[in-house]
């Protein structure tokens, strides 16, 4: 069974294909993606109008590419898949448009794909592991740990009730005059860093939930590095160490909590998996602290390489694919969904807004 998968919840463009057999395996036909950055860089961070306009820009040319590089037709697709949310609403809004024509005019079926949902099943394309296991999101835009029980069952652990953990990284590394994307340029000079230097707070630490903050730790950065200023490279060095520390140690504390929740669901020592994806889990420091604490818990530890760890479509068609299979499908009424959590029956961390929990 072959799927299209669209992305375009934030500012990647991108398009897949990928094929699933009657077993359930999956294998990557086509994965483009474009990413947005040159749009983007004089303004320091994502701007929601000019990234919905890049991406009806480029799709249509993306969604042609991806079906060349895969080599099929679109009468040979079982169904397109499409995010529908969470994400900024111009975007979400110029790929399920374009999903919907493609399913009207080709007589597919459509699947509207909760990106969160994309994320979590990524580890059954690529290492062909099946739920339960425990899931931790870390990207630029998501801090979530997830407690995936099946396709469509989701326990939610915990969530950021501030920033999320790249968006910290960003912000650090803007704050620091590093370039953009954060995360990478602050690995990059935390590498000459001696984190010792700087006392950094551990946001959260031995609360009773596993959620996450990370306002106040870029706030005490922010705090050190105008009362150092001008800083050095030294200097910026030791700060983005410590930051990365203080980070690390601080999502290992809420991943420990989140596996003494989870241990009883998930089986004995040894039998338990733990998933981590998103773009931050590229960052080397992050993957030791929890390599090491996964170890010592019993869990195996899975991480997507890091093509599929960022947004991307292959991802989206393989979510689509595994719904499809169960024969779920929706219809040309599907909308774009801004906020859309996995677990509904969540309490929030951190109260309501007009649109429903913020976090
Ligand atoms: O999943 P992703 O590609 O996009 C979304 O946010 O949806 O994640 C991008 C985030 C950015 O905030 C980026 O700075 C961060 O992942 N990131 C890293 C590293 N590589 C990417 N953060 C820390 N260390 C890295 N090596
Ligand atoms: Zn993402």
């Amino acid at each position: 069974m072959l799927v299209l998968g669209i992305e375009t919840s934030c500012d990647e463009t991108a398009a897949a294909v990928v094929a699933r057999s009657q077993s359930g395996h999956g294998r990557i036909r086509a994965n483009i993606v474009r990413a947005q950055w040159e749009e983007h860089r004089r303004y320091g961070g994502v701007v929601p109008e000019i990234a919905a306009r890049a991406h009806v820009e480029c799709l249509d040319g993306i969604v042609s590419e991806a079906m060349r590089t895969a080599d099929v037709g679109f009468g040979d697709l079982a169904a397109v898949a499409v995010t529908a949310g969470p994400g900024l609403i111009g975007g979400l809004l110029v790929g399920l448009t374009t999903a919907k024509a493609l399913a009207m005019a080709q007589g597919l079926a459509l699947v509207a794909v909760n990106h969160l949902e994309a994320h979590a099943l990524t580890v059954g394309l690529t290492q062909g592991l099946r739920p339960p296991y425990l899931l931790l999101i870390v990207s630029g835009g998501h801090t979530q740990l997830l407690l995936v029980r099946d396709v469509g069952r989701y326990r939610r652990l915990g969530t950021t009730v501030d920033d999320a953990l790249g968006e910290a990284f960003d912000k650090t590394a803007k704050l620091l005059g590093l370039g953009q994307p954060g995360g990478p340029a602050v690995e990059r000079s935390a590498r000459h860093g001696h984190p010792e230097r700087f006392a950094l707070p551990r946001p959260m630490l031995g609360r009773a939930e596993p959620h996450f903050s990370f306002a106040g730790l870029k706030t005490a950065v922010r705090q050190r590095a105008q009362s150092l200023a001008p800083l050095s490279a030294e200097d910026v060095a030791d700060l983005c160490a410590a930051f990365e520390v203080a980070a690390a140690q601080t999502v290992a504390d809420r991943v420990r909590l989140a596996m003494a929740t989870a241990n009883d669901e998930l089986g004995a020592p040894g039998r338990r998996h733990f998933v981590i994806a998103g773009g931050v889990a590229a960052n080397g420091r992050l993957r030791t602290a929890l390599a090491e604490l996964a170890a010592s818990a019993g869990y195996a530890l899975h991480v997507p390489p890091p093509a599929l760890c960022t947004d991307n479509a292959a991802m989206v068609a393989w979510a689509g694919a595994e719904r499809l299979a169960r024969g779920w499908t929706d219809g040309l009424d599907v909308p774009a969904r801004a906020r859309w959590p996995l677990d509904p029956d969540a309490t929030p961390a951190l109260g309501f807004g007009r649109l429903g929990a913020k976090a």
